[in-house]
């Protein structure tokens, strides 16, 4: 028996069993360490799938909650409010954006940033202009609209039917683009990395390619920086590296640092397109949400820390590489910033998650981006000590799977 009032097996008695959490249920965190309800501590380089960007409990973001939450905490969006205000001001500040819309998720950015597309080209071309073209293998969010344009088609099946006017072609291949676009196009929608899908960075050339074919085809780009953005190439949004300026733009995730919010960024041009009364969310710029928000933005655009992304992830790949030259486990390592995947090779395909599980054995919380890849996304401000610890207790953890794998 759980000497705690609930724990895991709560879990399988009161919750819907769409998530299968790991044993372990954490209780606190403080920077990039998290202790469970045993005691036991974990080093995170998950960062709740690329949300804590300034780790758990930034003192900072803690006192921005604490004083809005005596202030105001809801008006809905019958009233605006002064961080939603101030919120928006600094992302169009740092952005090639004019006009932002705020909601609580990046599905539900997503959703806007489509509906948008679609609006923009009805109102501006007609109502056959009403394509959108994805990627394979790309993600956008859960909603039926965002599962539809997602590229992975095990997230739709028993959901049909879904929307319809949504085509998938290879990621990085210009061509296949060339084929599929049409005047029929209203939207090109590309992560410029792919994170669930494995952690693929676009190539340069290619999303350069990309927007001129958006451009020939009177189609807007839509960026989804909802796992790429916020500081976690390097760059305060990943389009900034390519330099291509997306038309609308998709963000989440490290927004609010672990405080649910959205955002679609975009020209006050394409904007006009989503006018009164067209679109909404209750929540969406809610005080508490974009006065942490604000917080998260003004310390990631405060130098040096942008600078210092790329610095953390040559210690990262410096560390995998040496895993990697010792146990030979991995065919590529590959990504941006604090985005990083480590693709397996072939011997060790299909069982990411066993190595997941090692690394938890030994205190140490990662991601797996598919069957075939461990996915790295940590705090932005993770102290090297601990990227050294947990690579420390990452080799630990690969070197039981190999033996386990060897023995077996
Ligand atoms: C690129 C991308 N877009 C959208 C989403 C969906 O975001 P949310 O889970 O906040 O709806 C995710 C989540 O993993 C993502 O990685």
């Amino acid at each position: 028996m759980s000497k705690h009032p609930v724990n895991r097996s709560t879990f399988d008695q009161v919750m819907v069993p769409n998530y299968a959490p790991q044993a372990m249920v954490p209780v606190r965190g403080e920077g990039s360490r998290i202790w469970d309800q045993e005691g036991k501590e974990y080093l995170d380089f998950a960062g709740g799938i690329a949300v804590n960007a300034l780790g758990h409990c930034h003192p900072a973001l803690v006192s921005a909650l604490k004083k809005q939450s005596e202030e105001l905490w809801h008006l809905s969006n019958i009233y605006t409010n002064e961080p939603a205000l101030e919120l928006a001001q600094a992302l169009t500040d740092h952005t090639f954006a004019e006009k932002v819309f705020f909601c609580n998720s990046g599905g539900e950015a997503n959703e806007a940033a489509f509906k948008l597309a679609r609006k923009y080209a009805y109102d501006n071309f007609g109502p056959e202009k009403n394509e959108i073209v994805s990627f394979y293998q790309s993600f956008h969010g859960r909603t039926l609209f965002t599962v539809t344009v997602g590229g992975q088609k095990k997230y739709c099946e028993g959901f049909e039917p879904v929307p319809g006017g949504v085509l998938h072609t290879n990621y990085n291949d210009l061509e296949a683009l060339k084929a599929i676009i049409s005047d029929r196009t209203c939207a090109v929608v590309i992560e410029p990395i792919q994170g669930e899908g494995g952690v693929i960075p676009a190539d340069p050339e290619f999303m350069k390619g990309v927007r001129k074919l958006c451009d020939q085809n009177n189609a807007l780009l839509v960026f989804d920086e909802v796992q790429s953005g916020m500081g976690r190439t390097g760059e305060l949004f990943a389009y900034m590296g390519f330099d291509v300026t997306p038309d609308i733009l998709t963000s989440a995730k490290s927004l609010g640092g672990g405080f649910p919010i959205g955002a679609m960024l975009t020209t006050s041009k394409i904007a006009e397109s989503l006018g009164f009364g067209t679109h909404g969310s209750t929540y969406g710029g809610n005080p508490l949400a974009c006065a942490v928000a604000l917080e998260v933005i003004n310390i990631i655009t405060a130098p040096p820390l942008l600078d210092n992304v790329s610095k953390k992830h040559d210690r990262f790949r410096k560390h995998l590489d040496a895993i990697n030259s010792q146990y030979g486990i991995f065919a590529e390592v590959r990504g941006k910033g604090l985005l990083i995947g480590a693709e397996l090779v072939e011997k060790y395909h299909g069982k990411a998650k066993g190595f997941l599980a090692a690394a938890a054995d030994e205190g140490l919380m990662m991601l797996v981006a598919g069957p075939n890849v461990l996915r790295f996304a940590p705090s932005l401000i993770i102290p090297d000590d601990d990227i050294d610890e947990g690579m420390a207790r990452l080799e630990r953890a690969v070197a039981k799977v190999v033996s386990a794998e060897q023995q077996g």
